[in-house]
């Protein structure tokens, strides 16, 4: 049987990218992110695409690079925060291999969303709406197998609950 993918998903500053680079080297296995697939298609920054064109635009190439997620085994997966919230999008996660929810206090995330930058569902918005945004996404991410904190812990500790966490869901289903 093929490994499984192991996708992982949360709200902007959860992660993903760090925890996921890291959890594929300790996996052996390849990192491929989302953002990444949608910037090498489409030649410009994110930032770029959502200032030209908008969200809904983006939101379309994100289902372009679900698509592409289809030809993937055994691979870690780190996807963009909003591409979950969608109507059915959880279930092909699901069905492409094991999805991980990177949970966190909401300060927590933003505040590791904003040391990095370049976020633009995060610009022009006030504390209420990023708020909004996040209750409106937490239940699609709930739709997780697995859920891991993030908040109390560094990325090493992170990935570590994820192998540890991914083991047992193994041995649980032999
Ligand atoms: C987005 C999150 C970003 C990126 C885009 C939109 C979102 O990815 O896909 O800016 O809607 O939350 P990260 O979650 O890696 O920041």
């Amino acid at each position: 049987m093929p490994a499984e993918n192991v996708i992982l998903v949360g709200f902007m500053g959860a992660g993903k990218s760090v925890c996921g680079k890291m959890l594929a080297r300790r996996l052996g296995r390849c990192f491929v992110e989302t953002d990444d697939i949608i910037t090498g298609r489409d030649g410009r920054s994110i930032a770029d695409i959502f200032r030209q064109d908008g969200e809904e635009a983006f939101r379309r190439l994100e289902a372009e690079a679900m698509e592409a997620l289809a030809l993937k085994s055994g691979d870690v997966i780190a996807t963009g925060g909003g591409l979950p919230c969608r109507e059915g999008r959880m279930d092909v996660l699901r069905a492409l291999g094991t999805v991980v929810w990177l949970q966190g206090d909401l300060e927590d995330l933003l505040s590791r969303a904003r040391r990095a930058g370049g976020r633009p569902m995060l610009a022009g918005r006030t504390p209420e709406e990023i708020e909004a945004l996040y209750r409106q996404r937490e239940p699609y991410y709930r739709q997780a197998h697995i859920a891991v904190p993030t908040s109390d812990s560094g990325v090493d500790h992170v990935v570590a609950r994820i192998v540890a966490a991914l083991r047992e869901r193994d041995a649980a289903r032999v």
